[in-house]
């Protein structure tokens, strides 16, 4: 009896301890890109540029910080929201430096890790080359990579912080690149509704229910789950003649003209306007150009040919609508991670 109380106190003590010693000390989990157990494997898994919170933390001064511009006021965070899944406000085309007005629409960001290619027209490669497109184009940041890196250089805070994170004395283009493709790398969106129902969490509701059957009808040969994008370039007939030649202005073939990425989805309630020059502000719009606004060209996917659309009725319009709405994953608007 006494050797069992001497025992619990003996124990009490080490909980005591242990717990104290966790409370004054607690094990930081280390930061770490974690790919979705749903979610296919990811296009880049950050080889060479291994995750850590000293990169991260710079890709995400970066990305807020306006220094990547002209005169010092546009960041890439200017276009890229995060309340609205790092899409612009509710416009169609976004101002760069001095008010210029872009082109496109810019795009949500989420899950791009798993971009084979990016931009409307998949115009560039990799995500450590990526940030050169925005930084010197024209309507956009309009400066030089080499005015760019000669401002980090010359000030302190960033010198020391690119020494912590890769430890380099002189900061040069590519590690620019590198935290900044850290930061848009780790920018992963999966806990919308729609990814617990998937992931038999919780069920929906009988409308986004029968949306999501007219979904996996009509929709998933381009929008393949879980990513709601298969990353192929299409034409969802927009348009009987292209203003904006899409894939065929890279690749200069006139069998793309008219093409374009087909979009990743998530958090489509919240990243209107839509399609690639912004021109539907509704959801309801978006739908009814597949249910009977399908235009005819010559490059217009096998999905549409000859028809107008799928011809959805009133309640399956609301039904689809109510099911994209399951897209919209509140973690990851309000992920404190990735704020300023
Ligand atoms: C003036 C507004 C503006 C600024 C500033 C800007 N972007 Fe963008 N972003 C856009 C637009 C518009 C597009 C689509 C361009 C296209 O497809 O031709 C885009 C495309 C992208 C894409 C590709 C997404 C996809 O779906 O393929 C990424 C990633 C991105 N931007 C990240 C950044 C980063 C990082 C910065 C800062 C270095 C930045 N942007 C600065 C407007 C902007
Ligand atoms: C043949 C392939 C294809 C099919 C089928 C298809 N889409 Fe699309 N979708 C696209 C492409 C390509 C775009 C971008 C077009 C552009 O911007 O010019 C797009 C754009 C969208 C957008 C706008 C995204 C944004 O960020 O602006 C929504 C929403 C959308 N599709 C929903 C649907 C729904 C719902 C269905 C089924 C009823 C569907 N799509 C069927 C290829 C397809």
């Amino acid at each position: 009896m006494k050797y069992a109380s001497l025992l619990l106190i003996a124990f009490s003590f080490l909980v005591f301890f242990s717990c104290k010693k966790e409370s004054t000390n607690p094990t930081v989990t280390p930061l770490a890109f974690v790919k979705p157990a749903h979610f296919p494997a990811p296009n880049y898994s950050f080889v060479g540029n291994e995750v850590t919170q000293d990169k991260f933390d710079l890709g995400k001064q970066l990305f807020y910080d306006p220094i990547l511009s002209l005169d010092n006021t546009v960041s890439c965070a200017k276009c890229h929201d995060q309340a609205h899944a790092f899409s612009d406000h509710n416009i169609k085309f976004s101002n760069g430096v001095g008010g210029t007005l872009g082109q496109r629409n810019s795009p949500a960001l989420s899950n791009l890790a798993w971009y084979p290619n990016f931009m409307w027209d998949g115009g560039i490669n990799h995500i450590e080359v990526f940030s050169v497109g925005p930084i010197t184009n024209q309507l956009e940041m309009k400066e030089t990579i080499a005015n760019v890196v000669a401002k980090l250089n010359a000030s302190t805070n960033y010198k020391n912080k690119f020494k912590k994170a890769y430890n380099i004395d002189v900061i040069t283009d590519q590690y620019m690149l590198k935290a900044l493709a850290q930061f848009m790398g780790m920018l992963v969106s999966s806990d919308s509704k729609y990814d617990r129902v998937y992931t038999g969490k919780t069920t929906f509701t009988a409308s986004e229910e029968n949306g999501y059957t007219l979904f996996k009808t009509n929709c998933v040969s381009c929008h393949l789950e879980p990513l709601t994008t298969d990353f192929s370039f299409r034409n969802n007939g927009i348009d009987e003649q292209f203003t904006d030649l899409g894939r065929g202005h890279i690749t200069q073939n006139a069998s793309d003209n008219g093409k374009f990425r087909v979009p990743n989805l998530r958090n489509i309630a919240i990243t209107y306007p839509y399609m690639h020059d912004g021109r539907f502000f509704t959801l309801a719009q978006v739908i009814d150009h597949y249910s009977n606004g399908i235009k005819q060209s010559a490059t217009i996917d096998p999905i549409f040919q000859n028809t107008t659309g799928f011809n959805f009725s009133p309640t399956e319009k609301l039904d689809l609508i109510a099911f994209l709405k399951t897209l919209t994953d509140n973690t990851y608007l309000a992920n404190p991670l990735y704020q300023k």
